[in-house]
């Protein structure tokens, strides 16, 4: 197939490319940098030089390239993940998801396109008992970024589930892990962990649902060629609480255990994000996935070999 990719160039983006190419699909993909443009050639993808806020250059690449699916792989995200960094980048990263993605849903119409898939996000599902499914409503009371994160993506989600004139897959992923991430070992939650930085708030009980970024590539391209149309919770197979967790990747990085803070100290030192990941979320099923896409997600790198049970 001839897929045409936007967000090509970031953690997700360059496992997505190499898996699309090995099974031959034609990639073309944008990127604003002509450096990372050569590396796209190197890769044998096809680039497109154009920034995603220029809708007549989105629109005129992607009638051009012809794709019969686009992947929407667009963030603004920082190399950290602080209260600070992430409240700094929430501006562009709600505009990049909403009128860059906006610019790109366009020009696919424009360009006959059969078939359109969106990253968007798994752990918003609102709390309750058990894990989320595709049902379960996102929630959107625990904190003002949240809350913003959570309105832009129902509004990104509603416009391609409404869109009748297109195949419109969202895909909404776990927290990313591995190469590029983060939480890789040279990410940065790694390093905050290793300077004890990354407590554990309250009692821990916030459950994360994780994904290795090479599962969300092969995810990814199996929903390209056999989703259907509508969402999909793209996730591990073991949701986990943060003590447990965060216990383990300390562990595993050979790092002191972390430490823990009352949720009235996070409150003040990190703000209601901090408390939301850390106490309130809520764990996703991949369940859809896994009964059809055929998704078998790797277990958690830090936790193989370790006898940590699932969170309920
Ligand atoms: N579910 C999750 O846990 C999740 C989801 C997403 C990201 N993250 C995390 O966030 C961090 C950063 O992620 P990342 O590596 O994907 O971010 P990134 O390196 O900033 O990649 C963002 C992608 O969007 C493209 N892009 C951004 N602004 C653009 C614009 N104006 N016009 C055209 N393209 C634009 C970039 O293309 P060019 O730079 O080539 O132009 C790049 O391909 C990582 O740690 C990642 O794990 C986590």
């Amino acid at each position: 197939m001839r897929i045409f990719v936007a967000g090509a160039t970031g953690a997700i983006g360059r496992p997505l490319l190499t898996q699309l190419r090995g099974l031959g699909h034609d990639v073309v993909a944008l990127t604003r940098s002509p450096e990372k443009a050569q590396t796209l050639v190197e890769q044998g993808v096809e680039p497109v030089i154009a920034d995603v806020f220029d809708a007549d250059a989105v629109k005129a690449a992607v009638i051009r390239a012809q794709p019969e699916v686009v992947i929407e792989q667009l963030t603004s995200l920082p190399k950290t993940f602080t209260a600070e960094s992430m409240s700094a980048a929430a501006t562009l990263n709600i505009r990049i998801r909403l009128a860059g993605g906006a610019n790109v849903l366009a020009a696919a119409q424009a360009a006959g396109v059969r078939r359109y898939l969106r990253q968007s996000v798994a752990f918003y599902g609102v709390p309750g008992t058990g894990l989320a499914d595709e049902e379960t409503p996102l929630a959107f009371g625990s904190s003002p970024r949240v809350a913003a994160d959570v309105r832009t993506i129902t509004e990104i989600e509603r416009r391609l589930q409404e869109n009748p004139n297109l195949e419109g897959i969202v895909l909404r992923y776990g927290f990313f892990y591995g190469p590029g991430t983060w939480f890789a070992p040279d990410g940065d939650v790694a390093e905050q962990v290793r300077q004890q930085q990354y407590p554990i708030v309250g009692n821990g009980e916030g459950i994360w649902s994780w994904l290795h970024i090479e599962d969300a590539a092969s995810a990814t391209v199996a929903a390209v060629e056999q989703g259907n149309p509508g969402i999909y919770l793209i996730t591990d197979d073991r949701p986990l609480e943060v003590r447990v967790w965060l216990s383990a990747f300390a562990q595993w990085l050979n790092a002191p255990p972390p430490p823990q803070v009352s949720v009235e100290e996070a409150l003040r030192s990190s703000g209601a994000d901090a408390v939301y990941y850390g106490t309130q979320m809520r764990g996703a099923s991949n369940a859809k996935a896994k009964r059809e896409l055929g998704f078998q997600p790797r277990p958690l790198e830090w936790l193989v070999g370790t006898a940590v049970p699932h969170a309920s």
